[in-house]
């Protein structure tokens, strides 16, 4: 029988090693037998160097929320097949918030939608696995194979969505209270009187003023930042573990902008949500992410802590691109503004190889003729040649 005390250090131990599995990593590369002796030997657990530096190299150990693993996601338009999201993989850790660059096109949209397995459109398909942890018991749900019907209990509870557009999603001829409460209604099962109350109070939340008048107002009533201020509301009513955000920031003027960052900061660490944050503004990205994923033609080329993406800089020469592209960097750095040379291509037409390969100053023969594979350093990820 185990020792009591020996219970956490082995669980962890098992936690580590059922996490490199799931990566496809052999373990022993890494957790060493000496190791292994530690856990079982020391009579009270005090972990060494080496174990410490064990743990924070693979600090997402039992804290997973959602694994998205081998990704795919395709179109079918007029016989032409788009690969919307192409073998992407992230991890996003219970009270995290990642953050998910690129430019228009990229495959953000396609990816947050693809968390909330909406039904799929006609002549579209998906592949990989997208799992979610639930509960803290590490067994994780693959949702793709659920039907409409189980995921509904997933929908607007565990995950809240943030819709790129906001006015244009909500209902216009329903006032903003009554929608913001159906979720309450139909979901959760609640009275009239607590909805309403539900309703003032989460209006109150985003700064909506005088909320219990607003809530009788319609969609064109509201100014751009309201109704995006609304949706964030209706995504965060059913207390979600997981805040979907598609470009929150995306209608609104500079002054509106700062409010709504302030705003998810606060609501994150009131309501304790993970949040997935998908924008063109990398700015923006940093101040809500703690983690960066920078995607291209559909695929998350780079994963990397906030703090080293903007001090050390990114390490995908893309990454690199779009922050040396970006003005307020090229100022604080004193440098000039540098444009990403070459054109993004068609969705439909990508290279071969390395996908950005054309436009990368870097680029050598193999980065045209092969997929670069994805190498991790440290806590990042990176897909490129260059660090093979
Ligand atoms: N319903 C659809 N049918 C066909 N192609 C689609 C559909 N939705 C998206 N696409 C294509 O999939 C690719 C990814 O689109 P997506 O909206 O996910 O990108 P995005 O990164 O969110 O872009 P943006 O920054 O402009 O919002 C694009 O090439 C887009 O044209
Ligand atoms: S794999 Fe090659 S082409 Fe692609 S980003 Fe790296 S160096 Fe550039
Ligand atoms: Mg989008």
């Amino acid at each position: 029988m185990t020792e009591p005390h020996l219970k956490k250090p082995l669980l962890e131990l098992k936690n580590l090693r059922s996490y490199f599995k799931f990566h496809g990593v052999e373990p022993s590369k890494y957790l060493d037998q000496k190791f292994l002796e530690y856990f079982q030997a020391r009579p009270s657990y005090e972990p060494t160097e080496f174990e410490k530096q064990a743990r924070e190299d693979y600090w997402s150990v039992g804290r997973e929320k959602l694994i998205i693993d081998g990704y795919d996601y395709t179109y079918e338009q007029n016989e032409i097949l788009i690969k919307a999201v192409d073998g992407a993989s992230v991890t996003l850790h219970g009270n995290e918030s990642l953050s998910i660059v690129g430019e228009t096109g990229c495959g953000k949209t396609s990816l947050l939608f693809s968390v909330m397995n909406f039904p799929l459109p006609h002549h579209s398909y998906k592949a990989g696995e997208i799992n979610y942890y639930p509960t803290d018991d590490n067994v994780p749900v693959n949702l793709l194979p659920l039907s409409d019907k189980e995921m509904e209990k997933y929908r607007g509870i565990h995950f809240g969505l943030i819709p790129q557009l906001p006015k244009e999603s909500l209902n216009p001829w329903i006032t903003v209270g009554f929608q913001s409460g159906e979720i309450l209604l139909e979901r959760l099962s609640m009275r009239q009187e607590k909805i309403k109350e539900k309703v003032i109070e989460f209006l109150g939340k985003v700064a909506i003023p005088d909320p219990s008048i607003s809530m009788e107002k319609y969609v064109n009533q509201l100014s751009g930042g309201e109704a995006q201020r609304v949706c964030i509301a209706m995504a965060l009513l059913g207390d979600p573990r997981i805040l979907l955000a598609d470009e929150p920031l995306a209608s609104l003027d500079t002054i509106i902008q700062a409010t709504v960052i302030h705003l998810l900061l606060e609501l994150k660490k009131e309501m304790k949500f993970s949040y997935v944050f998908a924008t063109h503004n990398i700015g923006a990205a940093g101040q809500l992410g703690d983690v960066m994923a920078v995607m291209y033609g559909g695929e998350i080329i780079e994963i990397r802590p906030t703090k080293e993406f903007f001090e050390d800089e990114p390490l995908h020469p893309y990454s690199k691109g779009l922050l040396h592209a970006t003005p307020w960097y090229a100022l604080r750095k004193n440098q000039p503004l540098k444009e990403i040379p070459g054109e993004l291509p068609k969705p439909y037409d990508w290279p071969t190889g390395c996908k950005f390969h054309p436009r990368c100053p870097s680029a050598t023969a193999v980065c045209k003729r092969s997929k670069p594979p994805r190498i991790q350093l440290d806590n990042s990820f990176v897909e490129c040649f260059l660090y093979a």
